[in-house]
């Protein structure tokens, strides 16, 4: 019997959100929470995987060759092993998750799940699966017939390649990278505003299908190709919400140019602004911000000290980040979470 145990971090996204689809700029930040994967080989083509997580079911079995879709976590283990063992390079094995991201909070939990679990089995059976082959099968993965999220690469690469301590500003439509460290002065607050959406799916999927449309429209296989024209002339030959969409998606590329250019200069007034510009756009623009994300964005704002907060990943429910001056952050975010049922802080970035 082998046995093979793999970890891989979830993400904040200082800045860039929805636009990885979109063939533009994204700034995450890896967490030191993440997911682990332990699995052990054994003698016959049964699968079998053990999950601590809060999820149901808690355990699901059966055997290579014969997944079937039922629309829970599962379906990533299915997609998984489907893919690999469609290459014909994989036995049975049993397997065990553990988890310290919380699920559906918009920060990077499906992509980490399936970049642990396929770096384990890579392990095990001697793949020799590579960091972009890995990130690139959990893509497919995730938009595969077992998962069917449209997600871009984002969750993807800031797992993979991400550092603590640094942001990654990543360019979706090269795969271009460079790390930007972090202000001496700049901390971030990572709160979980309890609530997930039941139809977050649907909506982001609906999100992506509407950007199609808009770069369809205007005649450019992507958004990114409008990038230098003058936006008044671009919004004007676009039917709502469509031009919405659109501001939102080439504004907030300019957003995490800006954003790099405030982090080089050691700018955190300049980035929190930047910050909270962005969630105005998620919210009025892309419309995936929910009245709980707005409210507790607003109250973390109350509580004072806070130089920007938004809400971070797909939206419709999940996770807001609240930037702060160097050691402000866990206070900022303790006054908040007080006087909440639901959220909680969930990390304090770096
Ligand atoms: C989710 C997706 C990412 C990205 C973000 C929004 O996290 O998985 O690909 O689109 O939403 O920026």
């Amino acid at each position: 019997m082998r046995e093979a145990t793999a970890h891989a971090a979830g993400r904040i996204n200082l800045i860039g959100e929805h636009t990885d689809y979109n063939d533009g700029l994204v700034l995450p930040i890896a967490l030191g929470l993440g997911v682990s994967v332990t699995a052990r080989t054994r003698g016959d083509r049964f699968v079998h995987v053990a999950s601590d997580a809060a999820v149901t079911p808690r355990e699901i079995a059966y055997e290579i060759g014969h997944e079937r879709r039922d629309g829970t976590w599962g379906d990533r283990v299915r997609g998984i092993t489907a893919a690999l063992g469609e290459r014909g390079e994989l036995a049975g094995f049993d397997a065990r998750v553990t988890s310290t991201l919380p699920a559906g909070a918009g920060l990077g939990s499906s992509a980490a799940f399936a970049v642990a679990f396929i770096r384990a089995l890579s392990d095990l059976f001697a793949l020799g699966l590579g960091d972009m082959e890995i990130v690139d099968l959990a893509h497919a993965v995730e938009n595969g017939p077992f998962v069917g999220a449209r997600s871009g690469l984002l969750d993807q690469l800031a797992s993979v390649y991400g550092t603590r301590g640094a942001a990654l500003f990543l360019d979706l439509r090269d795969r271009a990278s460079d790390t930007i460290p972090l202000p001496r002065d700049l901390e971030v607050a990572v709160i979980d505003s309890g609530t997930r959406h039941a139809h977050a799916t649907g909506g982001y999927n609906r999100r992506r299908a509407e950007s199609e449309e808009a770069a369809a429209h205007l005649g450019v296989s992507s958004l990114r190709d409008l990038e230098g024209r003058p936006l008044e002339s671009i919004l004007d030959r676009l039917p709502p919400p469509l031009d919405r969409r659109v501001r939102h998606v080439l504004t907030e590329n300019e957003r995490v140019r800006s954003s790099v250019e405030a982090l080089r200069a050691d700018d955190v007034e300049q980035l929190g602004e930047l910050i909270a510009a962005s969630h105005r756009s998620l919210r009025d623009d892309y419309e995936v911000s929910t009245p709980e994300l707005d409210d507790l964005v607003d109250r973390v704002y109350a509580g004072g000290d806070v130089l920007g907060a938004r809400l971070v990943g797909g939206g419709f429910g999940g996770s807001v980040i609240a930037l702060t001056r160097r050691g402000r952050a866990r206070a900022a975010a303790d006054r908040v979470v007080a006087s909440s049922e639901r959220a909680r802080l969930v990390a304090v970035v770096p």
